[in-house]
């Protein structure tokens, strides 16, 4: 097996003991790092690491210099719609002469739009345009990436997208872990007809997703104007009977009861949380589910942030994001949501660090193998131009740091 050292890293940062799986309330501020580092990888593992003055004198089939850059984890985004056709420009522009996502959504705009341009695009055509955004995320330093169906809205469309994920998954260095979301909203056949759509996700989507296998988590969208809490919670019943654990989206556009919902059905995260009334912090405290923020929807729609500060000041940890689809968030720079979780969440950049590396390994099951500087862990790494601390990642905004990603 081919083994790699890389020397003259001026910072290495993210290093973690195995078996921490996520870090939560006053941990998430801290980051471990050495200065003047090496780290030697075998097999596409890291096997060890330390300061330069240990560094061990066996041989290796390939040195990298680091040429004083640092070195982190690769981003982890546990949230995107990256499966979709062609873009939504045009509602761009409507929002800017004042129509809210809402009123776009409630027009027959927004999803359904989506929906109609995949359903004419082959599974070939949708397979190389998703492939481009994979090449983008994956040269701006994102690892691992969870990716959702849900521009389908009919069983065959479903599958179709669900497939380009699997094969998207063979396709790529970056770790792809699927969700299925059947009920993103109610199709144009099924328009007035929400109970009988529900019916199509429980009693033929789910089947046909389990018995191919293609999902590893169920999603809904629990919102205003989408799916109730009742009708999510029927939907992820019956995705248990196939394993597939859920992963929702809640509070995005109204308070939804999505959080209830989700801690009920154990689910591994529960994601948007722009609208969250404070009280659901509390349904949170002391489960296994992992609150995962999108500052980049908030930014792109104008609308509030998820209160990502009051929650680890109450003990949680959370997870960031990208939301990466062409409606909410046209964008899968995990870096820029970095800087927007300083920003815009008040987090620190010891927590956001955290936020884009373990914590989001977590919320995609992923925790064990990704996300942190660990013996025996991936060797999914950044390793970036000289800079001078942590901090100056989210600080520096819009400066490319990335000299290299190594997966
Ligand atoms: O996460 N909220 C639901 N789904 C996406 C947006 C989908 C779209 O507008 O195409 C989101 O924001
Ligand atoms: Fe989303």
């Amino acid at each position: 097996m081919k083994r790699i050292l890389i020397r003259n890293i001026a910072h290495l940062y993210g290093i973690l003991p195995a078996g921490v799986e996520r870090l939560q309330g006053k941990e998430m501020a801290h980051v471990e790092k050495i200065d003047d580092a090496w780290l030697s990888i075998e097999g596409g593992h890291i096997i060890d690491f330390g300061p330069m003055s240990s560094l061990p004198d066996t041989m290796f089939d390939e040195v990298i210099d680091a040429k004083g850059g640092a070195i982190m984890p690769c981003f982890c985004d546990p949230h995107t719609h990256l499966v979709y056709a062609g873009s939504r420009e045009q509602e761009f522009v409507d929002k800017i002469q004042g129509l809210s996502y809402a009123e776009i959504a409630q027009r027959g705009g927004g999803i359904l739009n989506s929906v109609d341009l995949l359903h004419r695009l082959s599974e070939e055509e949708l397979f190389e345009q998703t492939m481009r955004r994979m090449a983008e995320i994956e040269a701006k330093g994102t690892g691992c990436i969870e990716i959702k169906s849900g521009y389908g809205l009919s069983t065959e469309d479903e599958l179709k997208i669900l497939r380009v994920i699997r094969r998207i998954g063979q396709s790529s260095r970056v770790k792809v872990i699927s969700t299925f979301l059947g009920a993103h909203a109610v199709s144009r056949a099924y328009r007035g007809r929400q109970g009988d759509y529900v019916r199509l996700v429980i009693d033929e989507m789910i089947p046909a997703v389990g018995r191919e296998q293609l999902a590893d988590y169920i999603d809904v969208f629990c919102d205003q104007g989408f799916f109730t809490p009742d009708e999510t919670a029927r939907i992820l019943e019956a995705g248990a009977r196939y394993g597939m654990r859920p992963k929702i989206h809640a509070d995005e556009l109204a308070p939804s009861g999505g959080v209830r919902v989700a801690v009920e059905h154990n689910a591994l995260s529960v994601d948007h949380l722009e609208s969250m009334p404070d009280d659901e912090i509390d349904l949170l405290l002391g489960t296994t589910t992992m609150p995962t923020c999108l500052p980049g929807t908030s930014f792109f729609l104008n609308m509030p942030y998820a209160p990502a500060r009051r929650m680890i000041d109450r003990g949680l940890g959370i997870a960031l994001a990208s939301d990466y689809n062409p409606g909410s968030t046209p964008s899968g720079d995990m870096k820029f949501v970095f800087s927007l979780g300083c920003i815009k969440l008040r987090l620190l950049p010891e927590e956001a660090f955290n936020a884009v590396t373990i914590n989001a390994a977590y919320a995609m099951g992923l925790s064990q193998d990704y996300g942190s500087i660990t013996h025996g862990k991936a060797a999914h790494l950044i390793i970036t131009y000289p800079i001078p601390s942590l901090a100056f990642i989210p600080y520096a905004y819009t400066s490319p740091i990335i000299r290299q990603v190594i997966l």
